[in-house]
C-alpha cells in the first residue's frame, strides 16, 4: 500500500470531532485499532509480527535471530502511533508509515537486504495517559521498573496494569527484553520536525545530532476546601496561589537559565467555581541544553511554589552516534544536522547504548503537539525516499 493510502487509513482513528486533534492514548480502544492496523500492514507484506515484553510491536523482513547468531543484527526503522491530547497527525505516525513505505520502495527496487529489516511501533511514547514518556522503550531497555509501570494511574484512577488487561494484554509480562534488544543492530527513527530549522535551511530532510536533557515533575499543592463567599482571605489555605507562583516561576527561571519550562497539565480538586480547592496537582516539563540548568529551574519553581517537585521521569542529554549521523548526512547529499528539545524513543535506545539515528522531515510552521502540526505531502514522500536510501546503505 502506498504512503498516501496508509495515511488515509489512519486519518480518522482517534480524531476528536470538535478539535480535529488526535487523542490516541495507550491501551485504549483507539490504541487497539492502531495495533491491529500495524499488524494488518505487517501481514499484508508477509512480515513476521512480534510483541515484546514492553508492549512494543515489531514486524521483521528476514530472520532477526539468525542475524544475531551470524553476528550482524538487524536494521530497525519506526516510531510510535500514540499522541498527546489533541496532538497532530504526524508526530509518531509519520515514522511508522514512512518505514512501511520505505520497505515497499526497497522491495519495488528489487533490493535484497544483507541483514534483516525490522519496523517498530513503540507503545505509549507520549505518556499522555500514565505520565511517563517513552514508556515502551524505557521498559524494553530496563529504564522503567515494571512494578512502577504497572502501578501508574491515569486521571480516572485506572492503573496501567488494569488498562493493559482491559485491552487484552497480560501486564505480568511487562519488563526489560534483552532478547528483543539483541536483534537491533541499528535503529533509525524518522520524525516530523518540531521546529523550523529545515524551513530556514531550505532542506526537506535533516539528520538528528542530539536531544536536550529533559524531564517531568509533579507539584503536589495542598489546601483546605472552604466556601468562596464566606471564608475571609486571611483564613484561606488556597493551593491555587502556589500554582500561580509555580507558573510564573517556570517562565522567569527558565528565561534566566536559557531553558524551557511548561506547566501544561493541572488537576484542581474538587473543581467547584464557588469553593476554595482542597488540592492542586500540576505537572512541570523542563528542558534545556545543560542538565544542571534544568535542575536549577525545577528547584526554583519548587521554591517559589513552596513544594518539593516529585521527579516522574528524567532523560539525560542524548548524543546520537556521530559517525552514523555523519554517514547519513553524506548519503542524503549533505542533509543538515539538527539537535532538538523533543524526546524520542530513539533517544531512549541511544541512552541504552544502541547505535541510533534520527531523520527529521520539514514542518512548514514548526508547530507540533497541536492539530496544526503539518508536513507537505511532497516532503513526506522525500522522507520515505531518504529512509529507503539510508536502509540501502545500512542493510546493503
Ligand atoms: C515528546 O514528544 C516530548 O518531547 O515530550
Ligand atoms: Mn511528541
Ligand atoms: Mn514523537
Amino acid at each position: 500500500m502506498s504512503f498516501d493510502a496508509m495515511w488515509s487509513a489512519l486519518e480518522s482513528v482517534g480524531r476528536h470531532p470538535r478539535t480535529g486533534g488526535y487523542r490516541r492514548f495507550a491501551w485504549t480502544r483507539d490504541d487497539t485499532t492502531l495495533r491491529e492496523w500495524f499488524a494488518g500492514e505487517a501481514a499484508a507484506r508477509g512480515l513476521d509480527l512480534t510483541q515484546d515484553r514492553a508492549g512494543n510491536q515489531w514486524a521483521w523482513w528476514g530472520d532477526p535471530d539468525a542475524a544475531v547468531a551470524a553476528g550482524r543484527p538487524g536494521l530497525v526503522l519506526g516510531s510510535h502511533l500514540d499522541s498527546v491530547p489533541d496532538g497532530g497527525a504526524y508526530d509518531g505516525p509519520l515514522g511508522v508509515v514512512s518505514a512501511l513505505a520505505a520497505l515497499d520502495l526497497l522491495v519495488a527496487q528489487g533490493f535484497t537486504p544483507a541483514r534483516p529489516i525490522g519496523i517498530a511501533s513503540f507503545a505509549d511514547e507520549e505518556g499522555a495517559r500514565f505520565g511517563i514518556a517513552c514508556a515502551g522503550s524505557r521498559l524494553l531497555t530496563g529504564q522503567l521498573d515494571p512494578d512502577r509501570a504497572r502501578a501508574l494511574r491515569d486521571t480516572d484512577g485506572v492503573t496501567l496494569a488494569e488498562a493493559m488487561a482491559e485491552a487484552g494484554h497480560d501486564p505480568a509480562h511487562l519488563g526489560a527484553d534483552p532478547g528483543t534488544l539483541r536483534r537491533i543492530g541499528t535503529f533509525v527513527e524518522l520524525h516530523v520536525e518540531q521546529g523550523r530549522a529545515l524551513v530556514d535551511l531550505g532542506h526537506p530532510v535533516g539528520v538528528g545530532s542530539a536531544i536536550w536533557p529533559h524531564g517531568r515533575w509533579r507539584l503536589d499543592l495542598a489546601g483546605e476546601a472552604n466556601h468562596a463567599g464566606t471564608t475571609r482571605l486571611e483564613d484561606r489555605r488556597d493551593p491555587m496561589l502556589g500554582l500561580a507562583a509555580a507558573v510564573l516561576a517556570a517562565r522567569s527561571t527558565a528565561r534566566a537559565h536559557d531553558c524551557l519550562a511548561t506547566v501544561g497539565k493541572v488537576l484542581v480538586e474538587p473543581g467547584g467555581v464557588n469553593a476554595i480547592p482542597s488540592r492542586v496537582t500540576a505537572w512541570l516539563d523542563a528542558r534545556g541544553p545543560v542538565d544542571l540548568d534544568v535542575r536549577t529551574v525545577v528547584a526554583g519553581v519548587g521554591a517559589q511554589a513552596g513544594v518539593e517537585p516529585v521527579e516522574e521521569s528524567w532523560t539525560p542529554e542524548t548524543t546520537f552516534d556521530a559517525a552514523l549521523a555523519g554517514d547519513l548526512a553524506r548519503v542524503l547529499d549533505g542533509a543538515p544536522l539538527l539537535s532538538t528539545g523533543a524526546g524520542h524513543d530513539a533517544g531512549v535506545l541511544a541512552t541504552a547504548g544502541l547505535s541510533t539515528a534520527m531523520l527529521f522531515v520539514r514542518n512548514p510552521t514548526g508547530v507540533s503537539h497541536s492539530p496544526r502540526e503539518h508536513a507537505e505531502r511532497d516532503d513526506c514522500h522525500r522522507g520515505v525516499e531518504a529512509l529507503a536510501r539510508v536502509a540501502r546503505e545500512l542493510a546493503g
